[in-house]
């Protein structure tokens, strides 16, 4: 079943190859992407003018193979207090008073044969360090976007690095 997998990425591969139009590493795909969100929350404001550490949100970036974005709990820890009149804020406690989740819209996006796993990318180069590299300069973003390609290119080309010494194995990073 894997194998039959495999054959039928790597014949796509040739025919993506043949195609032309496969741009190694290159710029494109969804890079600067940057849907509104439900409530206008600023990461230049958050993580950037009050310097709130970006794992004090995104807990599970350090423990899971997903990141996820905060519970609502998580924000009014601060915004029982803070900004109490904004209706963003009033939005937020009414979401949790009737627990109705706001739906975020995902910003990064891999397609499903692909695994990815943030645990051990970011016990390898430490947080915040590792959202960098990745993720570019979150703090100075007051909508938050794409700032990589996310192409296969651009994660086989860090993987080679002879610094990284990471595997490059197709089953490495496909189902
Ligand atoms: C106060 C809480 C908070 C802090 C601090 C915070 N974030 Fe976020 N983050 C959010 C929320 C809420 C979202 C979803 C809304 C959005 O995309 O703007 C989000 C979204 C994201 C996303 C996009 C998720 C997706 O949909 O693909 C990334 C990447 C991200 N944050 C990285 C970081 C990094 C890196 C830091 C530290 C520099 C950081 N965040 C600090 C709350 C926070
Ligand atoms: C550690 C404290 C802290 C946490 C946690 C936090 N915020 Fe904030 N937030 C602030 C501060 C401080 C301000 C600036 C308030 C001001 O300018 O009066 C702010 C401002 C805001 C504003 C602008 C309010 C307005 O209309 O002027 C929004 C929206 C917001 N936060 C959303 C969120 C969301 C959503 C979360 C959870 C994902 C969150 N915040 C978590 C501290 C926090
Ligand atoms: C090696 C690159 C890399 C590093 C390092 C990295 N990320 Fe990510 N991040 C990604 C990729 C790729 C995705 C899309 C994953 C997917 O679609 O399965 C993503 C998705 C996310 C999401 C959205 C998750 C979701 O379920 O919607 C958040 C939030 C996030 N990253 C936060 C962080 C934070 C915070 C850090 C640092 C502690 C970090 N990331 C470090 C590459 C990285
Ligand atoms: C900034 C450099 C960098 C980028 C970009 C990067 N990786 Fe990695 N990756 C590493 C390193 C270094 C390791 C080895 C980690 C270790 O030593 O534990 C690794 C390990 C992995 C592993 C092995 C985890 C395990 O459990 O064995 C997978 C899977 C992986 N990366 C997938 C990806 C995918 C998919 C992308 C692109 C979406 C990506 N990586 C982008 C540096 C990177
Ligand atoms: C370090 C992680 C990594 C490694 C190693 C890797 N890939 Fe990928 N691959 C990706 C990512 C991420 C994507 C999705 C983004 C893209 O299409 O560029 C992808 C996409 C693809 C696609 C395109 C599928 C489509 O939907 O168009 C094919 C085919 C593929 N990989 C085959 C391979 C083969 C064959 C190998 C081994 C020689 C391999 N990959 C090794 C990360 C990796």
């Amino acid at each position: 079943m894997k194998r039959r997998l495999l054959f039928t990425l790597s014949v796509s591969a040739l025919a993506l190859f043949a195609g032309c139009d496969w741009e190694w590493g290159a710029i494109g795909y969804n890079r600067g992407y940057a849907p509104e969100q439900p409530i206008p929350f600023s990461h230049e404001l958050h993580a950037g003018t009050y310097k709130i550490q970006c794992l004090y949100c995104h807990s599970t970036a350090e423990r899971a193979n997903h990141s996820a974005v905060p519970s609502l709990s998580t924000c009014l820890n601060c915004h029982n207090q803070i900004a109490k009149d904004s209706p963003h804020i009033a939005k937020i406690q009414t979401a949790v008073s009737e627990e109705t989740p706001i739906a975020w819209n995902k910003v990064h996006m891999l397609p499903d044969h692909v695994k990815f796993n943030h645990k051990r990318h970011v016990e390898r180069f430490g947080a915040p360090n590792a959202c960098h590299k990745c993720h570019g300069p979150v703090e100075t973003m007051e909508v938050l976007y794409q700032h990589s390609s996310l192409s296969m290119g651009w994660c086989v080309s860090c993987h080679r690095d002879p610094a990284h010494q990471a595997p490059v194995s197709c089953s490495t990073c496909h189902y």
